[in-house]
């Protein structure tokens, strides 16, 4: 039998759900027919959706990449020589050449489509495990002080500075401590936790067993939302082979240190993404909102200090610890520190993952790698960091993609996702369904989310039908107010973010395109 040749085929949820598992039979049968061997990897996606499925190839000249394969292609494939790097129509050559990629700068998700998820080997001969290695060799503090000194703040949404919450914990006296991974991922248009939960799962692992290790927590669970079944299962694999190989468990690379992780799916409501909420469904409690104090990381998981920390935050832990704080710091601008990985998603020409240095603008994320929108038609809004988040009209996409440029325009970053929309929206909607999303999704435990968010949707019915209704001209006036005092007593009165921020995507839409809500003329 001839040696088999590598083949890459992602099995991350987005390209499967474009053909990747069909494509990765056919590539199985026609080889077969051929009398050629194959190994096939399931790899995670490299993030460039409008190419999946990317199939590659690894020849004596390195990786070579065809896309978007179907599989009605692969015979032709074959027959003109895919399995050497031969000429085709779908041959994309050197993926990493590719200048959606050559110019991002990834650090969290530098191993994403590269390794195999299901191999502790690749992942260590990837640099895999140096972070932890570095901080075994350290006094927990320390480990807390370079996660502070590195300027890394949390990706799920609140941008909390990770190294001050780490070190609530560390100061706390506790028989247990956990750490908690939140991969609830709920907000619109983002998919970062997912691929690197799918593509490079030991970098999770590998992250929390750093926090572990420096707050003094023995167990980590990883809250998942159900509707990410690849996420279960790539995570599944990974923590029975990292425990298996003294990776989790009693005896951590041989240091006597213990800590161990469990997954534990939700039922996926987006509340359960805040990070009470989350520790209430963890316990097997419905998901709703704790009154604070006390923080989790002094009563958290089962009233013991607890950290909670997003799957981005934690996956980039260990990059800290293996090439130290000032490397990642040197990254970004301001106090936005390191990279962020946006995920553009909506109306655009080329979808995915771009990881860069907080500062890149909007405009550069919707044209230079999104290529504009998908219809061919003007962009006429962006809404930044999931459905909370504000919309910005095109004339302020000189905007620079960091936590305090958006503050300042009443915007949010979150968890970096950007959905583009084409000059066919109509913002008055897209008012009322931030309104509607937070009465769906309310826990319903305080009254100006639980009721404010029904009374809006009633009053964006009233204004929406009153744009055309002439003898409506007063009371639309009266009624945009009357929003307006909502978004008020929401942003005021609520007891946490859902609530508190619906009157982001609300006011932004009424500030910027006030057109969509009066009446004509
Ligand atoms: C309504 C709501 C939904 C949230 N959903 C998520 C989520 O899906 N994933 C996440 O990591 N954080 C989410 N957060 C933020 C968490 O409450 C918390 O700040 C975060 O998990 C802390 O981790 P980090 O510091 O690493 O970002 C949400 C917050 C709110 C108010
Ligand atoms: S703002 Fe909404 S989701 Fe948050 S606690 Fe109040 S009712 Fe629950």
């Amino acid at each position: 039998m001839n040696t088999p040749v590598t083949i890459y085929v992602p099995g991350d949820a987005s390209a499967c759900s474009l053909g990747a598992d069909r494509v990765a039979l056919a590539i199985e049968a026609e080889a077969a027919r051929a009398g050629r061997a194959v190994r096939i990897v399931r790899n995670g996606s490299r993030g460039l959706f409008w190419l999946e499925p990317l199939v590659e190839v690894a020849t004596q000249a390195g990786r070579v990449a065809y896309g978007p394969v179907a599989a009605g292609d692969v015979p032709k494939l074959l027959a003109a020589g895919m399995l050497e790097g031969g000429t085709h129509a779908l041959r994309l050559g050197d993926i990493q050449a590719h200048p959606y990629l050559a110019s991002q700068q990834r650090l969290t998700g530098e191993r994403l489509g590269i390794v195999d998820p299901a191999s502790l080997d690749d992942y260590l001969a990837k640099g895999g495990y140096a972070g932890l290695e570095a901080a075994l060799a350290m006094q927990p503090l320390d480990i807390v002080r370079a996660i502070t000194e590195s300027g890394l703040r949390g990706r799920g949404g609140a941008a909390f500075p990770t190294g001050i919450k780490w070190q609530t914990v560390h100061d706390q006296r506790a028989a247990q401590k956990y750490i908690t991974c939140n991969a609830d991922e709920g907000d619109s248009g983002t998919f970062s936790d997912r691929m690197l939960m799918e593509g490079d799962p030991f970098a999770l692992i590998e992250g929390m067993t750093i926090a572990g290790i420096a707050v003094g927590a023995t167990q980590g669970y990883i809250y998942l939302r159900v509707e990410y079944p690849h996420a279960a299962r790539a995570l599944a694999r990974a923590i029975v082979i990292a425990r298996a190989r003294n990776h989790l468990g009693d005896n951590i690379r041989g240091s006597g240190k213990r800590f161990d992780i469990a997954v534990r799916l939700g039922a996926g409501a987006y509340i359960c993404g805040e990070e009470t909420s989350m520790l209430e469904s963890l316990e097997g409690r419905r998901g709703e909102v704790r009154v604070r104090p006390p923080l989790p990381a002094i009563k958290g998981l089962f009233g013991q200090p607890t950290v909670v920390n997003n799957v981005v935050t934690l996956a980039t832990v260990p990059i800290v610890l293996a090439r130290g704080a000032q490397h990642y710091k040197e990254f970004g601008t301001g106090k936005s520190r390191g990279t962020i990985p946006l995920q553009l998603a909506g109306n655009v020409k080329q979808g995915g993952l771009v990881e860069r240095a907080f500062g890149l603008t909007v405009k550069e994320l919707v044209y230079d790698y999104g290529g504009g929108s998908a219809s061919g038609r003007p962009v006429r809004a962006v809404q930044i960091g999931g459905p909370l988040g504000a919309y910005l009209p095109a004339s302020e996409f000189d905007t620079p993609l960091e936590y305090e440029a958006l503050a300042a325009k009443n915007a949010l970053l979150g968890h970096g996702g950007v959905v583009v929309f084409d000059d066919h929206v109509n913002m008055a909607r897209m008012a009322r369904y931030a309104l509607e999303f937070c009465a769906v999704e309310s826990c319903g435990k305080c009254t100006p989310c639980r009721i404010g968010s029904t009374r809006g949707v009633e009053l964006m019915d009233r204004i929406i039908a009153g744009r055309a209704d002439s003898s409506r001209n007063g009371a639309q006036t009266a009624d945009l107010a009357l929003l307006d005092e909502l978004c008020d007593t929401m942003f005021n009165g609520s007891l946490c973010g859902l609530g508190g921020m619906t009157p982001f995507p609300v006011r932004s839409a009424m500030k910027y395109f006030p057109e969509d809500f009066q009446r004509p003329g």
